[in-house]
């Protein structure tokens, strides 16, 4: 009864897989369309499955898809869709060709790319953490980028800047890009404090800073664009994986600090779209040099400079999130305020969260090329990524405030950096004791990175610690010491690194973990 019409490929809901001439793949495809389209579909779909793997078959993967312009499809299919309701009809419709679904664990109820997302795994450690604690094991929580509030409080001119905003009736909708005297204060807070000038088109606040992340990758980043990201550093794998872009990590060491330099980068920007930088670095607490970054920042230059006048240009995410919290004699540096040349490349992200003990606050900015910045807010203005409006307006006034941002580092500032450097004293004082550890001075964040370099030792049960993972449950189990290994920063290697943060500790929880620590490395074979 079928009667046999002639179409394009390109306008059938044909599967992907076919169009690319895989003809098990296309098999398999165009199955799955005709299940979904009914039995009634089935006779038809059935032939034009046979159509299209015989064409698979018989010619070679490029020409099928340019080639097979003409293919049978059974008139009902068509018809049963365009009578039934009053969408446009799947032969009007643009090409959509369903997806060929490979063999997923959630049975194909979800998107490939959430099917393949993975959530935080330092969270994931995290919560473990919080149970064990919560039925009463005594541990020193060196695992969440977060503060305990007891410990690192927001500032009260803050705190009560929201509370009137509130009380004032600021809590309707703010503007998508932010409210503008947040935005005026940014510019001023920018150009005083960091020395770099940008126009409030420029400026965009969001809620927090993923946004900000989430916003350059979805603004610059199309699928299978390759983007470059140190090893270790935060969330860049799961950025690139929600994006479809391809991933070039590039894997940086102790010696450079965990830090990438020119040379390490140079090979992996070829052709790249994005290169994602974080300075003072999660998870290692270490900070670019102008010199190191200056580099990195001359190598994009003449990366761009030799792409041609079509070709789209390498950016740089620049991730400042923590450049208020730099230590001693550390400078923190940027990659505009070294080259005015990166200025069109370069998109800062920023917030309050981690400067002000303000994680939970949802203030955060990206600073950037204005066409850039625009289409962001477009986009995160559909998801409605906002910071709240009344902390938009109380922030507005304590970033006009360098008094009050004085007197509140002078403070937390301090106290991060006691833990720190208590931390750091302690890794130093078992290495002395000849116990296989190490740490990397810090020089801002509220991270230290440490090493265990524990690997082959025999734990008093009579296990053998073979991986980071294994490494951080026997200092779990044995030290109450939570930690949390590079392999949540995209690391592969079990070298024994972890990162330690200081922000839900106090000293006396870091002073009381250390003999056991002590205890703990000692009782290993
Ligand atoms: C390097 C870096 N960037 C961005 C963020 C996200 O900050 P926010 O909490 O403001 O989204 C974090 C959080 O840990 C971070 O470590």
């Amino acid at each position: 009864m079928a009667k046999i019409r002639r179409l394009s490929i390109a306008r059938l809901k044909l599967p992907a897989a076919l169009k690319r001439g895989g003809a098990a793949a296309a098999k398999k495809s165009a199955a799955a369309g005709a299940a979904k389209r009914g039995a009634g579909a089935k006779a038809a779909a059935k032939k034009a499955v046979k159509t299209a793997v015989t064409k698979a078959v018989t010619k070679s993967a490029k020409p099928v898809a340019k080639k097979a312009t003409a293919m049978a499809v059974a008139k009902p299919v068509v018809k049963k869709r365009a009578t039934k309701s009053s969408q446009p009809t799947p032969i009007a419709a643009p090409a959509t060709a369903p997806l060929a679904v490979a063999p997923r664990s959630d049975g194909g109820r979800l998107s490939q790319m959430a099917s393949g997302l993975t959530g935080s795994e330092i969270l994931k450690i995290a919560a473990e953490i919080r149970a064990q604690m919560a039925a009463g094991a005594t541990i020193c929580n060196l695992t969440v980028g977060d503060f305990d509030s007891k410990q690192f409080p927001i500032p009260e001119f803050l705190r009560d800047a929201i509370t009137a905003a509130i009380a004032n009736g600021e809590t309707n909708y703010p503007p998508s890009d932010g409210v503008l005297p947040l935005r005026q204060s940014l510019q001023r807070f920018y150009a005083s404090e960091l020395g770099l000038d940008y126009p409030i088109e420029g400026i965009l606040v969001t809620g927090g800073a993923r946004p900000a992340i989430y916003g350059t990758y979805r603004s610059l980043v199309d699928p299978g664009d390759a983007v470059v990201y140190p090893v270790p550093s935060w969330n860049n794998n799961h950025y690139c994986h929600q994006l479809g872009a391809l991933e070039r990590p590039v894997v940086c060491s102790a010696e450079q600090s965990f830090l990438p330099t020119r040379a390490l980068l140079q090979e992996a920007i070829r052709g790249a779209r994005l290169l994602s930088l974080n300075s003072p670095l999660n998870p290692t607490g270490t900070a670019f040099s102008a010199e190191v970054l200056g580099e990195i920042c001359d190598m994009v230059l003449e990366e761009n400079g030799r792409r041609g006048p079509g070709e789209r240009p390498l950016y740089v995410m620049y991730d400042q999130v923590y450049w208020m919290l730099t230590f001693g004699g550390v400078k923190h540096v940027t990659p505009v305020g070294l080259r005015p040349e990166m200025r069109p490349y370069t998109l800062f992200v920023d917030g309050l969260s981690k400067p002000f003990s303000a994680t939970g606050l949802r203030v955060g900015w990206c600073v950037g090329p204005t066409d850039v910045i625009r289409s962001m807010s477009n986009m995160l203005g559909h998801v409605g990524a906002w910071a709240p409006r009344a902390e938009q307006i109380a922030s507005a006034q304590l970033l006009d405030r360098p008094d009050v941002i004085r007197e509140f580092h002078a403070v937390s500032k301090q106290a991060e950096q006691q833990r720190l450097e208590t931390l750091h004293g302690g890794m130093a004082a078992l290495k002395a004791a000849g116990l296989p550890v190490d740490a990397l001075a810090p020089a801002g964040a509220i991270y230290l990175t440490a090493r265990f370099a524990l690997m082959g030792k025999q734990a008093p049960d009579g296990t053998t610690l073979r991986t980071n993972e294994e490494i951080r449950r026997y200092l779990l189990n044995a030290a109450g010491c939570a930690i949390v290994p590079f392999q949540a920063f995209g690391s592969k290697q079990d070298d024994g690194w972890f990162r330690m943060s200081i922000g839900a500790v106090s000293l006396a929880d870091i002073d009381a973990m250390f003999p056991r620590l002590d205890a703990a490395l000692r009782a290993l074979r």
